[in-house]
């Protein structure tokens, strides 16, 4: 597990684009997984920047998401659809007919996470996957549960999932109830992970995550198991972490 701690939100932002834009320059056609929510917003700036000054570019790079919401139009403004538009696939040179994530509007959800396991098995399999983390532990949307899915499904949201995503609704109620998520397997077979975690309100689930025990009760967790885990932090998220 390579742990790094950044005494800035720049610093960690150029470091996870370092190490993300490193791989797509050294792999044109690197598979991405890539995440929402507010943790990896500047690091998607710092992609964007480094397309606009050709440093990199996405025209051959297969990216898939890691969740979608179930019920809303792929273009309502809080989609994950309509963010990854917004923050990198309209910014950058990415095509959008590589650019992958559950269509949480499809009217038959079940064959939906089928037809998202298909691409997935099609590309083979994820070179380095991004993640944030919730309060709960979730990756993704893998909610803590007694037992956790390995492929694409949809979950029901727990209610401080759906108020810590709150923030980016008019109201509470707008949050959806459900959503279609990869699976913890899905997750654990890419090839590399970035774990990146901001803020004194992650510093704790981070501990449990890193160095508690490996349960469902935390997926994160099982991201212990993994051969190659980068986990990239501010010093408020990485307080009760040892480096
Ligand atoms: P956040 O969400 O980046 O908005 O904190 C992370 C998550 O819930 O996985």
């Amino acid at each position: 597990m390579n742990i790094r701690i950044f005494n800035s939100q720049e610093d960690l932002n150029e470091a996870a684009a370092d190490l993300i834009g490193g791989l797509v320059l050294r792999n044109p056609s690197a598979v991405l997984g890539l995440a929402t929510g507010g943790t990896p917003v500047g690091i998607y700036a710092s992609l964007v920047r480094r397309c606009a000054a050709g440093i990199v570019r996405f025209r051959d790079v297969t990216t898939f998401n890691l969740d979608e919401y179930v019920g809303l139009p792929k273009n309502h403004p809080e989609s994950y659809f309509s963010y990854m538009r917004k923050h990198l696939f309209d910014a950058v040179d990415a095509r959008p007919e590589r650019c992958h994530l559950p269509d949480g509007s499809a009217a038959d959800i079940a064959a939906e996470c089928a037809r998202y396991d298909g691409l997935l098995a099609q590309a083979g399999r994820i070179d380095l996957q991004l993640l944030g983390i919730g309060h709960n532990g979730h990756i993704g949307f893998n909610e803590p549960d007694h037992a956790l899915l390995s492929g694409t499904h949809v979950v029901e949201l727990k209610p401080s999932t759906r108020e810590a995503n709150a923030r980016f609704f008019d109201s509470p109620e707008q949050v959806p109830t459900h959503a279609i998520t990869m699976g913890i397997g899905s997750i654990l077979k890419a090839q590399s992970i970035l774990l990146v975690a901001r803020g004194a309100d992650k510093a704790e689930i981070m501990q449990r995550a890193l160095y508690g025990p490996i349960t469902t009760d935390c997926p994160a967790s099982l991201l212990q198991t993994h051969a190659d885990l980068h986990v990239y932090v501010d010093t408020a998220a990485g307080r009760l972490l040892n480096v």
